[in-house]
């Protein structure tokens, strides 16, 4: 994924266009660089490295004058990261330059046909194709000439665009990428992402597949896929821009691990009224539950580990049948579905590819859509049948974490929502979860409170080699998202295991020394997983435990070190579990150094397959 910025106005477009990238360099960040069209031509930037790097070749943005611009942050697909594979890249004939995010997959198909016409490339990237087919189709109209390219290329694309020949023009065009067209009062701009541009507008348009987006200093227009024209009603961006900033945090990931019970507030309270759960959004009568015969769910990564908590959830509230699946594997292997089937799509940034595909899929086989997404308005949310949205915010550091809880929360709510519906729930338990629900942004905080232990914990054992996280039913589920977070930022290799598969392999892994963090919170499963520890410790493993304060003297005779959290209803505990977990995954990258924010080789949304 990359992120794309572009300007037009009475500024000076790259200092803002630097800005912007900033504000988007967690979808990507191997190399950056601008364009910008300086009066006589366009002007091109860029360079291999972290924006930093562009920044201080371009001074800030002084080195470029210029009031027309376009900026990318690169994620490399195409092309290993390098200066002559950065965008933007430009034609042959330096009529065009273009930023990407996206795959365009019948690149080579394409550059071929270019190449046999005598169109030179100098880069890897399947940008360029789009680059040397707009001046190849380029007849005095770009309008024309973007329409001539889109209707051959195949994949998935965010475009910016400016052109020689038009230098008081920029051009976007958009399919299964996100772009956003921001609207302002003399200058008007495009962006992969709101942060991007929430400094100057609030003021914003998406665009939909194959829109084709015009903007002048002082008029923005749209086109289909056709060229026809077409009116799009802007929308208002509600959130503050300092949602998007540090605020006095080391790092977005932890102001985003202590944004974690206001998150969870804004996404609970207004979904439950007089002791019961109201889904405004969404239209799902008792007779439409009752006869739901089984539910998917289907996601990536971490909203993925959300699922194989739902599974626990919904099973006990529903005993409907339910499959929990990664939507790569979903989307190929032919699952079975009708019109009878609930399929939930869980997406923070909705529009993560792979998700993508599996909604539509879905939604091909006949089943009914119901998607949890954090961005509003995003492709996943507009495809599916029903949506409810995680109040969030904007997520900024890759590793997930306020998303993850607040995701777990609406899974909370739709399963006790149709538990209500289906009335078979003894009232006394329902408004039991239900009032448990309420508590959960109090007893995220307290779970906050004690963030010292954690990081004398992981300042002991932030040099380890490996470190695996066991657990049973939800501990389970807890422990696979906490071996993610901290692989993914720290570079530890971790693992997750059941307690109950240590003795069919893995248990050969653990050293003298090795850590193990043992999630106990489970009640009935409480002793299985002690026995488990006897098991790990036996072999010579450290354990830190984690359980629910009642077991908090148990817990100490059996392990190394503890750390306990407040007690709630079986299902939700991996929403309070994870708080520490995510925290010694934060600590112990930090002590290491890592760039805790931007991990290597990752991107905030996987919007390419
Ligand atoms: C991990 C992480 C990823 C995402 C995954 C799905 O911290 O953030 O595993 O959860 O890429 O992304 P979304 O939820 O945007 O579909």
């Amino acid at each position: 994924m990359c992120g794309i910025v572009g300007y037009i106005g009475e500024e000076q477009a790259a200092p803002f266009l630097l800005g912007g990238l900033q504000k988007l360099e967690y979808r990507g960040y191997d190399s950056a660089g601008v364009a910008v069209y300086n009066g006589t031509g366009l002007h091109v930037v860029k360079s291999k490295g972290r924006l930093s790097v562009l920044d201080g070749i371009l001074q800030g943005g002084r080195a470029l004058p210029g009031v027309v611009g376009i900026g990318h942050t690169r994620w490399a697909t195409h092309g290993a990261p390098s200066d002559v594979n950065s965008h933007p890249q430009v034609s042959d004939g330096g009529m065009f330059a273009v930023v990407h995010n996206g795959i365009i997959e019948n690149y080579l198909q394409l550059k071929n046909h270019l190449l046999r016409r005598g169109v030179e490339f100098v880069s890897d990237t399947d940008t360029e194709v789009v680059a040397q087919m707009l001046e190849y189709y380029y007849k005095g109209d770009v309008l024309e000439a973007i329409g001539q390219v889109t209707d051959r290329v195949e994949g998935s694309y965010a475009l910016g665009i400016i052109c020689a020949d038009c230098p008081e023009k920029v051009f976007a065009v958009r399919k299964d990428s996100p772009l956003i067209v921001g609207l302002g009062h003399g200058e008007n701009f495009i962006a992969s992402d709101i942060p991007a541009i929430l400094s100057k507008t609030r003021d914003i348009c998406r665009l939909r597949d194959r829109e084709i987006a015009v903007l002048e200093k002082d008029t923005a227009r749209f086109f289909n896929a056709d060229r026809e024209p077409i009116e799009k009603e802007p929308e208002r961006v509600q959130w503050d821009i300092s949602a998007a900033e540090k605020g006095g945090f080391e790092h977005f990931m932890m102001k985003e691990i202590c944004e974690q019970p206001e998150a969870l507030r804004k996404t609970i309270s207004p979904r439950i009224r007089d002791g019961r759960i109201v889904l405004d959004d969404v239209e799902l009568t008792a007779e439409q539950v009752r006869r739901i015969s089984k539910v998917f769910i289907v996601a990536c990564g971490t909203s993925y580990h959300v699922g194989v908590v739902a599974k626990y959830a919904f099973e006990k509230l529903l005993r409907v049948p339910m499959e929990v699946d990664v939507a790569s594997e979903f989307r190929y292997r032919d699952p079975i579905l009708d019109e009878d089937t609930l399929v939930i799509i869980i997406s923070q940034s909705g529009e993560t590819a792979d998700t993508l595909a599996a909604l539509r899929e879905a939604k091909k086989r006949g089943a009914r859509v119901l998607s949890i997404v954090n961005v509003v308005g995003s492709t996943i949310a507009s495809e599916s049948d029903d949506v409810l949205y995680t109040w969030a915010g904007p997520e900024i550091a890759v590793a997930s974490t306020k998303a993850y809880s607040t995701q777990l929360a609406v899974i909370y709510l739709v399963a006790l929502y149709m538990a209500q519906e289906l009335g078979h729930t003894p009232p006394a338990e329902m408004a039991a979860y239900i009032e448990d629900l309420q508590r959960l942004p109090d007893l995220a905080s307290a779970s906050l409170a004690d963030k010292e232990t954690i990081q004398y914990f992981a300042s002991k054992y932030f040099n380890a080699k490996d470190i695996y996280f066991i657990g049973r039913n939800v501990d389970y589920a807890a422990s696979l998202e906490a071996s993610l977070k901290l692989k993914e930022i720290s570079y530890i290799h971790s693992e997750a295991y059941t307690g109950g598969e240590l003795k069919h392999g893995p248990i050969s892994l653990l050293e003298d020394g090795t850590l193990v963090v043992a999630a106990c919170t489970y009640g009935r499963l409480f002793d299985k997983m002690m026995s488990n520890v006897r098991e790990v410790k036996a072999r010579g493993a450290v354990v830190l435990g984690i359980t629910t304060r009642d077991r908090e003297e148990s817990l100490k005779q059996e392990t190394d070190y503890q750390f306990c959290i407040p007690k709630i209803t079986d299902f939700m505990l991996p929403s309070l579990s994870i708080i520490p977990l995510q925290l010694f995954a934060y600590y112990v990258a930090s002590m290491k150094g890592c760039d805790i924010d931007k991990p290597r080789n990752l991107a905030k949304s996987v919007t390419v397959e």
